[in-house]
Parts: structure tokens; C-alpha cells; sequence
């Protein structure tokens, strides 16, 4: 198989690693891509959201599949356009995307299907602002129903930040959500799935603060590891049994079926009860730098069979390891990134038994022969071991012999499971 990844970060050469492991995939090419997927194909210079550019990129290769890494062209309708022309796509089509692309839509469609999740409110006038705020109570949780890369949330017990997250919401975009505040701890479940059926991947946990002890703002994810013990067999049934499990059925009986990775973003609460957060209609970026490499199977004809619809046709083996990666931000990021410095000791590679670790490259370019970072998250320092404590350390033995001026990496990932 000759295989197109759409996209640039961490998760995409995450996905061509275990790509170009697998025995069915031949070639891979990857747009725009990034350092460390330039080594394991071809990088083409087309942006991740120019629909008509990367249609006609995987018609010149004669794409035997595309694997869509973000939501943004999946939304813009990439995989409609690709199957129109015959093209195997693993990402939904656009109308399935709208569980990403509209909050609303995601939580209309979870209060339908009866899947846990925290009561929500509308507001469309600036003179409700205040009688919701009374009815919420502290901490609020405002979102934007817009795709703003995980910085259209606010979470504050501020009462004035609150109304003034409401307020530029309402003027920017005429409407805003209002969430009910879940308590318990947060866990990934990725799910791929077509109309066939599904494989939950090992859960995840993603740390989307940027600084120790889960201070400071929201981010795109500093970090992950997998499994996620706070997800027992028993808190994984009810997820299958009430999020899952429902999902699906509504999903595959669509006029078109979903092809792709369903992620769900749950809350669990003390008695392991899972309720729901978001849906994202992507592989999570973090998550899976630490779930792709515990698939032990050929991930190239796990991911062919969701886009094909016949799932159900193949049984995918996972390694049983445990993984862990920790995200090297610029300095500045996520506010305003400075980019543009040279990065060293990003060939670092660690291979002793059966503990493995290597950088995973996200924000980053070649200028002049010399790795420079370009973007707010720059790579991901990855440990696979047999147990969590292992990859912990390993991801951590790689990172500290990074070297990029003003960078920052949080030193407490794993911290609830480790202190299980
Ligand atoms: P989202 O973009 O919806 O994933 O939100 C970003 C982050 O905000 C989540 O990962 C949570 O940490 C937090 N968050 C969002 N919604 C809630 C909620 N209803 N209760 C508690 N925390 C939330
Ligand atoms: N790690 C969060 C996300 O991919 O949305």
C-alpha cells in the first residue's frame, strides 16, 4: 500500500512510525509533515486544510489510503471528496465530523442517544449572562461552539473571568455554551470504528495544563501515557456499554457511515462512572504517541479495513506495554510561541530489551541542515517498557538531553497513576 498522512505533529509521526512497520504499507508520504516523518518518506509541501490540493496530491501518488490526522480538513469535507473518487479515506466525512466541529451538535446528539454527559445551557443574549451564571455555580465552564484547537474553553471560578468569556464569545461568534462543571479524573478512550464495528485502543491520559500539578493554562496536551489505570476493566465496560456502545449504533446507521477514530474526552467520577467531555473525530495528539506503538498488529490493514467498512474482518493484537511521552514546548507556548531556535540532542534513541524510546518530532523544520523548531509544541520524548514507571523514566532520560533555548516540559507526567 502507498499511504498519505494528512497532517504535521506529533501524532502523525507517531502514525508513520507504525505505518512504516507494518508489512502492508510500501511507501508513505505525509503533507506538509515534519522532520521526523521526512525520514521515513516523503514530505509534500500542502497545507493540512488546502481540500483541493491534498485530493489531488493522493490522485498523483495513486494513494492506496489516506490517514487524516486533524480534525480541520476532516470538517472541510477531505474524506467526502476522497471517496467520491475512490479513494480509501480513514476520517470521517464531514457530516460525521460535526461531533468535533459543533459542541452543540455533539451534546444534542449525546442527550438523544441518552449518553452520560453534563447538563448545558445555550445563551444567545447578553442579558442571560448573569441568571446563568447563578444557575451553574463555581467552576464554570464556558465553550466556544467554533473549532479553536482546544482554546475555546475557559474553566475559571473567577466570576468576572467567566463573564467576560461569555460576553467576547456572544460578540465573536452570537451564541455560547455554558457546561456544568464534571468532577473526577480525566481519561482518552480512542475508538476506531466503521459500520462494521470497533476496536477501543488502550486508554490514555492526556495532561492539558501547561505546568506542574496541573497549574497554569489549557493546552493542546504536555503529555500522556497508556494504559490509564483510573480506566479498570469495569470503568472500560461501562464506557464501551454507555458511550461506546451507543455511539456506534447511531453511527453506523447513518446515510453514511463513520470511517475513522471516534476520541472519547470522559470525566470519571469516584464510582467510575464515565461521562463525557467532548468527542473529537481524530486520533488525540498526545494519545497516540502512546497508543499507536502498543499495537502489536499491522496497523496499515487495521486502519484500511475502518476506511474500506470491513472492520469486523480483522482482529487487532496489542503488545501489552506500557508508554509514556512527555511534549517539549517552546518557550512562550501556549500563549505566543518564539520559534525559529535550533534544537540539539533530538537524535537520541534508547533500545535495551524490551524498553524502547525515541523522540517523537512535531513542531519542527530542517533550515539549512540544522533542526530548528517551528511551532508551540516541538516534539515528544516517548518511553515504551513493560511497565509505566520504566516508560516514564525513559521518556524523561531522552528529553533531559534536549536542548532548545527557553523551552519548558512539565516533570510530572504520569503523577495519578504513578501515585496509584
Ligand atoms: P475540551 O476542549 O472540551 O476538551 O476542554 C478542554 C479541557 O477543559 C478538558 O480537557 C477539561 O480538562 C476541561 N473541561 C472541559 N469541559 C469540562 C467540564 N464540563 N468539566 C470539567 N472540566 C472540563
Ligand atoms: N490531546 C487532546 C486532543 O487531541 O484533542
Amino acid at each position: 500500500m502507498r499511504v498519505l498522512i494528512v497532517g504535521g505533529g506529533g501524532r502523525e509521526h507517531s502514525l508513520a512510525i507504525g505505518l512504516s512497520g507494518s508489512p502492508s504499507v510500501d511507501s508513505i508520504h505525509t503533507a506538509p509533515g515534519n522532520a521526523g516523518t521526512g525520514k521515513l518518506g516523503v514530505n509534500h509541501d500542502i497545507g493540512s486544510s488546502d481540500i483541493e490540493g491534498l485530493v489531488g496530491l493522493a490522485r498523483e501518488i495513486e494513494a492506496d489510503l489516506v490517514v487524516v490526522g486533524p480534525e480541520a480538513p476532516l470538517v472541510l469535507g477531505l474524506a467526502d471528496k476522497l471517496r467520491e473518487i475512490g479513494i480509501p479515506c480513514f476520517g470521517p466525512h464531514s457530516e460525521g465530523a460535526m461531533l468535533e466541529g459543533s459542541k452543540l451538535h455533539a451534546k444534542n446528539t449525546m442527550i438523544d442517544l441518552g449518553v452520560p454527559t453534563g447538563r448545558c445551557q445555550v445563551i444567545e443574549e447578553a442579558r442571560d449572562i448573569s441568571n446563568s451564571l447563578d444557575s451553574f455555580h463555581s467552576p464554570w465552564v464556558i465553550k466556544r461552539d467554533v473549532l479553536a484547537g482546544g482554546k475555546g474553553v475557559t474553566v475559571t471560578s473567577d466570576r468576572d473571568v467567566a463573564e467576560r468569556a461569555l460576553s467576547s464569545a456572544l460578540d465573536a461568534d452570537g451564541m455560547v455554551l455554558m457546561e456544568e462543571h464534571l468532577d473526577g479524573e480525566e481519561a482518552s478512550v480512542l475508538v476506531v470504528m466503521d459500520e462494521t464495528g470497533f476496536v477501543c485502543l488502550p486508554p490514555s491520559q492526556d495532561h492539558k495544563r501547561a505546568f506542574d500539578g496541573d497549574r497554569g493554562p489549557n493546552t493542546g496536551g504536555m503529555g500522556a501515557y497508556a494504559p490509564a489505570p483510573v480506566v479498570t476493566p469495569s470503568v472500560m465496560k461501562r464506557v464501551v456499554d454507555e458511550v461506546v456502545g451507543p455511539m456506534h449504533h447511531h453511527l453506523r446507521n447513518q446515510k453514511i457511515p463513520y470511517r475513522g477514530c471516534l476520541y472519547a474526552g470522559l470525566m470519571i467520577d469516584e464510582e467510575g462512572a464515565p461521562r463525557v467531555i467532548e468527542f473529537n473525530v481524530r486520533f488525540g495528539d498526545p494519545e497516540t504517541q502512546v497508543t499507536v506503538p502498543l499495537i502489536d498488529s499491522d496497523l496499515g490493514e487495521l486502519l484500511l479495513a475502518a476506511a474500506e467498512g470491513s472492520l469486523s474482518s480483522v482482529e487487532p493484537s496489542f503488545s501489552g506495554m506500557s508508554a509514556a511521552t512527555v511534549v517539549l514546548a517552546s518557550e512562550g507556548y501556549p500563549e505566543s510561541p518564539i520559534t525559529g531556535g535550533p534544537i540539539s540532542g533530538s537524535e537520541a534513541s534508547i533500545d535495551e530489551g524490551e524498553t524502547r524510546g525515541l523522540v517523537h518530532f512535531a513542531g519542527t523544520k530542517s533550515r539549512d541542515g540544522i533542526l530548528v523548531s517551528s511551532g508551540g509544541r516541538v516534539l515528544a520524548a516517548t518511553g515504551i517498557a513493560p511497565s509505566l514507571e520504566a516508560a516514564v523514566s525513559t521518556a524523561y532520560e531522552i528529553i533531559e538531553n534536549i536542548d532548545l533555548q527557553g523551552s519548558h516540559y512539565r516533570s510530572d507526567i504520569g503523577h495519578r497513576a504513578l501515585r496509584r
